[in-house]
């Protein structure tokens, strides 16, 4: 049995103004009435026997409630004054586990649309960490996307890993054949991480140490403690410069929910996905996703259009556009 380690820091900018800072995209109820947090756990929940959710001390309450909401059993959360980056996250979930532990660290916010390949990924995944290997989860690129890790792979034997290449690089890695996109989905244990950031980053190793045990005292971490650790990714930090790095190649159905192009592809694919209040004339309701039950939408004779209705702000997006919203969400920031 492995600890589910839950990454639940996400702050929510690409989905603006459906999720915002107080409610993250992780913890949007959009999936049949349950979040992307709570199908996370649900997913991991065989597999695992025990939950530590490392969070955002401001969303720290709704976290907790949601993952018992799904029935996590044997949950523990950890809340985080100021998120240092997933680096800084997944050390401190390491420090408060048992060495020999292995821990199946997720993020809370992906989609996975084919449970069983999932849990066959994830078996060989447990089966190469008992074996002391830092293991990643590949999957096969569609487009040369510039903000994933790339692993250039042989077998389960990883050649390397670039974590956010440039455009040119990007391209050249998706034509070579060679690589898989990194999933984001660790599994290892917890001493074997450990012994890995101390040698590779002991700039984080040390701060990490000091703030775990401040929080095995008091059950809390400081906002001082938090601060000493570098803000760096696992990605930078470790993944890049292990050799004990090993990569499970699979063909689960896999998305970040990064943009309303993703989420509406996920939602007309995997759920059956209902229209909030609205109505279309002339308009083909599963080109158009609307999103919101302030008040009722009416689409008139327009095609591939994204409404979010919400008591924020009214967002009237054609599909394609979505990564605009962060630009977007940093204007409403500075001018609103
Ligand atoms: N608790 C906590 N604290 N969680 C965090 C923090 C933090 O400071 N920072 C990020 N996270 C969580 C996010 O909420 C997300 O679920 C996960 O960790 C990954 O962080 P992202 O910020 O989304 O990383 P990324 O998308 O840039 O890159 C990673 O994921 C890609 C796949 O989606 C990398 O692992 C890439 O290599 C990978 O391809
Ligand atoms: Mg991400």
């Amino acid at each position: 049995m492995m600890q589910h380690i839950i990454l639940c820091g996400g702050s929510g900018t690409r989905l603006w103004p459906l999720s915002n800072r107080q409610t993250p995209k992780q913890l949007l109820p959009l999936f049949e009435g349950r979040s992307l947090l709570q199908l996370a756990y649900e997913r991991n929940s065989v597999a695992c026997n025990s939950v530590l959710a490392i969070v955002s001390e401001q969303h720290a309450s709704i976290v907790e409630e949601q993952l018992l909401g799904a029935g996590a059993a044997g949950l523990c959360m950890l809340g985080e004054p100021v998120g240092r980056n997933t680096a800084a996250a997944i050390a401190l979930a390491a420090f408060v586990s048992a060495p020999e532990t292995i821990l199946l660290i997720t993020p809370a916010d992906h989609l996975i649309g084919t449970p069983e390949i999932y849990a066959q990924t994830i078996e060989t995944a447990q089966l190469l960490a008992a074996g002391n290997s830092l293991v990643t989860i590949g999957l096969q690129p569609t487009y040369p996307e510039t903000g994933f890790g790339y692993i250039q792979y042989n077998g389960h034997d990883v050649i390397c890993f670039v974590e956010k290449p440039d455009a040119r690089n990007a391209a050249r890695m998706l034509q070579s054949g060679d690589f898989l996109w990194n999933s984001g989905i660790f599994c290892c244990k917890a001493g074997i991480l450990l012994q890995e950031l101390k040698q590779y980053a002991p700039e984080i190793y040390e701060p990490a140490a000091l703030a775990a045990d401040e929080w095995k005292r008091s059950g809390r971490l400081s906002l001082e403690a938090m601060q000493a650790i570098p803000s760096t990714s696992i990605d930078y930090a470790v993944m890049e410069k292990s050799n004990r790095v090993k990569v499970v190649p699979s063909t689960m159905q896999w998305s970040d929910v990064g943009s309303y192009e993703a989420l509406a592809e996920a939602l007309v694919q995997h759920y059956q996905y209902q229209n909030h209040q609205a109505v279309f004339i002339e308009s083909d309701p599963l080109n158009n996703m609307v999103i919101g039950k302030e008040k009722l939408v009416a689409l008139v004779g327009v095609e591939n259009m994204v409404v979010v209705n919400t008591p924020e702000a009214l967002l009237i997006m054609k599909k394609g556009k979505g990564q605009e919203i962060k630009q977007l969400h940093q204007w409403v920031k500075e001018n609103r």
